[in-house]
Order: structure tokens, then C-alpha cells, then sequence
């Protein structure tokens, strides 16, 4: 057997190890939209979608920036096609304020709209998630900040995504942040997971490298983080390999030539298996040192994750060998021929070189954030409760001031 034959052995048994229950495993459930429909021209199908759902008037809810690329259009085009009537609300902005929702909830009352269209990114997304929960339950989306808040289902809701990041078309959240009080935070229930995910890639032709760079890293630290969460188990493991394997192979030519379709279809199926793994699994401690940078300094939360990514995995190195030796190898690391070890640390260089060839900035310097910020942003950090008990190596402030000081 030559050493490369070994250290495949080695994986396949890690994996046989993790997903096939020969070590004791805890209960776990697995969970995302309703219902997946995925390829190219998929779009055709939203008048049928939503007759399925019992829509009779529709609130489209998306951004400004989709409007001026003509992707917005391109979506509402079926409907008109086939007289089904709907009303826009198109003021979402990034990292969303929970206002928002508010609003576009009074918009859908107003217009008596019975079904909700998300199109774009997360923001996007999360505020058309909240909106379809706030028109049925009322109040502010403000109140509904936390986990399992809201007390009943919403207008039936269909997510499509235009970038290969979030995944959030298929998780039970919405993130908001709160500018005043200088904070982020979620609505988590079951009563958001969308009834339909419907995904085109030929959506995500027009988004611009430096978006595709930053949502695409996004979509990688969703696989990964979820991969070795410790709340990861068969079902997330087993998107998450795959996940991690699409964007892998798929994110740098996306990057390189945004018209690759081929390109695009693998981000947006990695995307959306990152989504399914974690809201199976959840996400780690880079998200968690990720929102401060958000709340504090408006950095948007792709870009946010992507710096910190190959800080947080160093961190984690001890606490994760086996998975991370997976992560190098469904990443095409140079894993063959390496010892075990090595490999596993070569992971964080596989994922920083892939950060740097789509032109991610590689410290926190670069965005113009303070060093002084290290102390409040730990801080913060630490409040994320989810992400920071999720993660392999049990994180502290200490350790959270000790990967930002790496990163600066
Ligand atoms: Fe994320």
C-alpha cells in the first residue's frame, strides 16, 4: 500500500467513524425548506410554485441594486406572464435593520398580499423571511429576537437566492442588526423556514467578482464551521462534505469569469448545501467574531467571515484533525503524499490561497478598523452564545482577543 493509499484509508475510516454510528451519537434532527427546486431556468416554475402555496397576490420583497442589474425582472417576468398580481417592496439594504421588516409587513397587510417572494441576497432574504412571520403574528420584528419567539406560522414564503453565499433560503433565521444599540442579533423559529427554495443559477451571473469573492466565503465558512460544529452529525456532515468539495472546486473560477455557468451552478448547489449543513449543524466561532465587525464598522458579513476564517481554523487546529484532514482534501489540498499532520495544517493555507487569489483582503487592518476595537468586539463576540458553544475548541474571551490581535 503506498502512503497516499494510507491516508486515504485513514479519512474513509474518519468518515466511517463519524457517519455510520460506530461511536455512540447523540439525537439529532435535520431540518431545512420545505421544499427544493434547483437548475437552470427553475425561475419558469414560480407562477406554479406559487399557485401550489394558494398564493393569490404576492409581495416581492428586494433590494434596490437587484432592480438597476435587471434580475428583479427577471423574476417578476413569470408572473406577469401569468396575471398573477403582486406588490413590491424594494427598500432593503445591507445588513438590514429590523425596521424593515416592519415596513414591508404593513406593506403586505395593506395590499392584502397572501404569499411572500424573498429575491437576493441574505438581507434581502432575511427581511422577506421576518416579513412573511410579522403579517400573520404583528408586532415588531425587534420583539421576535431570539430563539423560538414566534408564536405561529406566517404567510407562506418562497426564497430565491441571487448570490452563492447565505444559504439563507433554506435556515430558520433572520439576522438584523441593531445600529443604536450597536448590535446584531436573530430571529430563530421554526416557523421560518421557507416553503419553497427556489434556485437559478443563471441569477448569479451578474454579481460583480469582489460579491462573488466575499458570499462565496461566506459559503465556505457555513460548510466548514458546520462541518466541525459539535452539534454536527451524519445528515450536516454529509452536505458539508459535499458543500465544501463545490466551492472548492468552483469559487475561483466563479471569481475569474462571472459568465461560467457551469461556475455559478456549482457555487449555488455548494451555497445551498452549505445553508442545509448549517442549519443542521449551526456555525462556529468565526461568525460569532465575525458580527462585531458588522455591528461596529458596517463591514459587510461575507467580507467579515472571510478575513477571520483562516485565523479561527488555526485556532481550531488541535481540537479538529480529522475533519480539518477531510476539509484539505475535499479542497484538492496537496493532501497526498503529506503526512496525516501535515495535512491537517495545510488546510489553513489551502483555504487562506484560495482567499487571496479572489482578492479578500488578509487582515482587519485593510478594513479600517481600529486596533483599540479588539477589548468591545471580544466582548460582543462572546454574547453570540449559538456559535460559541458550537465550536470544536472551547472559545473565550482571551482566545477571541488572541485571534483578532493574529489578524490585525
Ligand atoms: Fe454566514
Amino acid at each position: 500500500m503506498t502512503l497516499c493509499e494510507i491516508i486515504n484509508v485513514d479519512i474513509n475510516i474518519a468518515m466511517a467513524i463519524s457517519s455510520r454510528g460506530l461511536i455512540t451519537m447523540p439525537v439529532f434532527t435535520f431540518q431545512g425548506a420545505k421544499k427544493i427546486v434547483f437548475g437552470e431556468e427553475a425561475v419558469t416554475k414560480l407562477a406554479d410554485e406559487i399557485r401550489a402555496l394558494g398564493g393569490k397576490k404576492v409581495l416581492m420583497v428586494f433590494d434596490q441594486a437587484l432592480k438597476r442589474a435587471g434580475v428583479a425582472q427577471q423574476v417578476m417576468a413569470p408572473l406577469d406572464a401569468h396575471g398573477i398580481p403582486y406588490a413590491v417592496y424594494d427598500q432593503v439594504t445591507p445588513e438590514p435593520e429590523p425596521t424593515l421588516a416592519d415596513q414591508g409587513a404593513s406593506m403586505a397587510r395593506e395590499e392584502k398580499c397572501d404569499l411572500v417572494v424573498g429575491v437576493g441576497g441574505g438581507s434581502s432574504l432575511d427581511v422577506a423571511k421576518a416579513v412573511a412571520m410579522l403579517t400573520i403574528n404583528n408586532g415588531k420584528a425587534e420583539d421576535y429576537i431570539g430563539l423560538e419567539t414566534v408564536p405561529r406560522q406566517g404567510l407562506p414564503a418562497i426564497m430565491i437566492p441571487t448570490t452563492a453565499g447565505t444559504g439563507s433560503e433554506v435556515t430558520f433565521t433572520a439576522v438584523f442588526t441593531m445600529r443604536k444599540k450597536k448590535e446584531k442579533g436573530g430571529i430563530n423559529s421554526r416557523f421560518l423556514y421557507p416553503d419553497l427554495a427556489l434556485l437559478a443559477p443563471e441569477l448569479t451571473v451578474s454579481l460583480p467578482p469582489h460579491l462573488t469573492a466575499t458570499t462565496g466565503m461566506d459559503a465556505l465558512t457555513h460548510a466548514i464551521e458546520a462541518f466541525t460544529s459539535l452539534q454536527s452529525n451524519p445528515m450536516s456532515d454529509m452536505v458539508a462534505r459535499e458543500a465544501i468539495a463545490l466551492i472548492g472546486a468552483n469559487l475561483k473560477r466563479a471569481f475569474d469569469n462571472g459568465d461560467d455557468i457551469h461556475a455559478r451552478r456549482g457555487m449555488l448547489l455548494g451555497s445551498l448545501m452549505g445553508g442545509l449543513a448549517l442549519a443542521g449543524a449551526g456555525v462556529g466561532a468565526c461568525h460569532a467574531l465575525a458580527y462585531p465587525l458588522g455591528a461596529f464598522f458596517n463591514i459587510p458579513h461575507g467580507l467579515a467571515n472571510a478575513v477571520l476564517l483562516p485565523y479561527v481554523m488555526a485556532y481550531n487546529l488541535e481540537s479538529t484533525e480529522t475533519k480539518y484532514a477531510q476539509v484539505a482534501s475535499l479542497m484538492g489540498a496537496e493532501a497526498w503524499g503529506r503526512l496525516h499532520k501535515s495535512s491537517v495544517k495545510a488546510v489553513v493555507d489551502v483555504v487562506r490561497r484560495l482567499s487571496q487569489e479572489i482578492g479578500i483582503p488578509q487582515r482587519l487592518g485593510d478594513l479600517n478598523i481600529p486596533e483599540s476595537a479588539i477589548e468591545d468586539m471580544a466582548e460582543m463576540a462572546m454574547t453570540v452564545a449559538r456559535p460559541i458553544a458550537n465550536n470544536p475548541r472551547k472559545m473565550t474571551k482571551e482566545a477571541a482577543i488572541s485571534i483578532y490581535e493574529a489578524a490585525f
